[in-house]
């Protein structure tokens, strides 16, 4: 790896217009197909300009011929968990970039992730070598604004934002895709033992936490709820996250704050295990732009808890209205999300990897805050 950084940190002073230079040189003495046929077949180039290259040991070019990928530098480990840069490409087949930790690579790096959380108040833990004109800084921010400090100083600051909203330049969320085929057999469904569940550990109600506390208080007179988290003092073990859904038939994804496009993976984790996700946030409009109508229930739709409460009974005893939840699963697919702190942020890192390494283009994030927290969005959006 250390050799391979060498390699990428030697041939990266001579990307751009010296590699063109390179190309053409190529192209003088050898042909245009020869050319083409070797690049695509990434054949070592005999061409001696072409060469020198290889003159740094020729197991680092076998590896990846001539393909200078960007470095992309997470600067702080979000909370200071480590995780593996190798999932994005077991799990998220992203390898456009070279990911790495390394500060000493800063002036080398294309990207350098930013985790908000992590920047002290005034700023003195951020990079302080002078920005590469290449370089981009991403903004890695993940909480809705009700949860978001605004620190002094950043308003303009940053090239990219990386976040759950979809006018972010990143945009980070659990999509619904589209199946190649649709599946013809009946949809079954895991057993289940219990009517409503909910997995709860944030109860700070500084987070925004007090309206689904207080309508779960108000729906748990009218229909047995099973809670599970750390709400209960026991935290729910994370291979037991996708088992405990499942044996639910409703599952109450309740976000901590209300916010447009701030629909987490609390809606994700029932769908991908087969219960109905009774979704409270943003209105159901928005819920709708990124979920098939009919696969959730929305607390708006009922005048209050217990109107919820009497539909819930209702479904339960009606097998084929709770089913129809279900058909959605014909024909798109839901992805499960990793669990544990260490990989709940690999994900948006992969992401910025994969936009770093496609997007060339000069970007700018002028007034960050009047971005993100303006309050005009939802008008816009829905
Ligand atoms: C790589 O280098 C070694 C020693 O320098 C040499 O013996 C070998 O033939 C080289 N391999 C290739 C593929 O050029
Ligand atoms: C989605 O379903 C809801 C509730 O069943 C319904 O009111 C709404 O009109 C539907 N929206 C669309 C776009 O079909
Ligand atoms: C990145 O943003 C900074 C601050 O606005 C700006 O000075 C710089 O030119 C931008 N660079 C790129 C590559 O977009």
């Amino acid at each position: 790896m250390d050799q391979y950084l060498l390699f990428v940190r030697l041939t990266t002073k001579m990307r751009g217009y010296s590699s063109k230079l390179l190309c053409l040189a190529n192209l003088a003495i050898v042909g245009l197909i020869y050319c083409v046929i070797s690049s695509l077949v990434y054949f070592e180039p005999q061409s001696p300009l072409c060469q020198f290259t290889s003159t740094l040991g020729n197991e680092t070019v076998n590896e990846e011929p001539l393909a200078e990928k960007p470095i992309v530098l997470l600067w702080f480990w979000p909370f200071g968990v480590r995780f593996d840069f190798q999932i994005c490409s077991s799990y998220f087949n992203i390898d456009g970039c070279i990911l790495t930790d390394d500060r000493s690579l800063y002036s080398q790096a294309e990207g350098v992730i930013i985790f908000h959380k992590e920047i002290n108040w005034h700023l003195e833990n951020l990079p302080k070598e002078p920005r590469p004109y290449f370089q981009k800084w991403i903004w890695f921010h993940v909480e809705s604004p009700t949860n978001t400090v605004k620190i002094p100083g950043l308003e303009n600051l940053f090239n990219l934002t990386l976040n759950y909203r979809r006018d972010a330049d990143i945009t980070v969320r659990n999509e619904v895709t589209i199946k190649q085929t649709e599946t013809k057999e009946e949809v079954v469904l895991p057993k289940k033992d219990k009517l409503v569940c909910w997995i709860v550990s944030n109860t700070d109600p500084a987070t925004g936490t007090s309206v689904r506390e207080k309508y779960y208080a108000e729906l748990s007179q009218h229909i047995k709820v099973d809670v599970f988290g750390a709400f209960t003092g026991q935290r729910l073990k994370d291979e037991d996250y996708y088992p405990t859904l499942a044996s639910c038939k409703f599952y109450l994804s309740f976000e901590n704050s209300l916010h447009v496009d701030y629909i987490t993976e609390k809606v994700n984790g029932p769908l991908v295990a087969g219960t109905v996700p009774v979704v409270m946030g943003p209105p159901r409009e928005n819920y709708e732009q990124f979920l098939p109508n009919g696969s959730f229930i929305h607390v708006n739709d009922f005048p209050d808890a217990k109107g919820l409460a009497e539909f819930l009974q209702r479904l339960d005893k009606d097998h084929e209205a709770y089913m129809n939840y279900f058909e959605w699963r014909k024909y798109y697919e839901v992805t499960a999300h990793l669990l544990s702190l260490s990989n709940e942020f690999i994900h948006p890192v992969c992401l910025a990897c994969d936009h770093i390494s496609k997007y060339k283009d000069y970007h700018v994030v002028n007034d960050l805050y009047g971005w993100y927290f303006h309050e005009n969005y939802s008008e816009n959006i829905i």
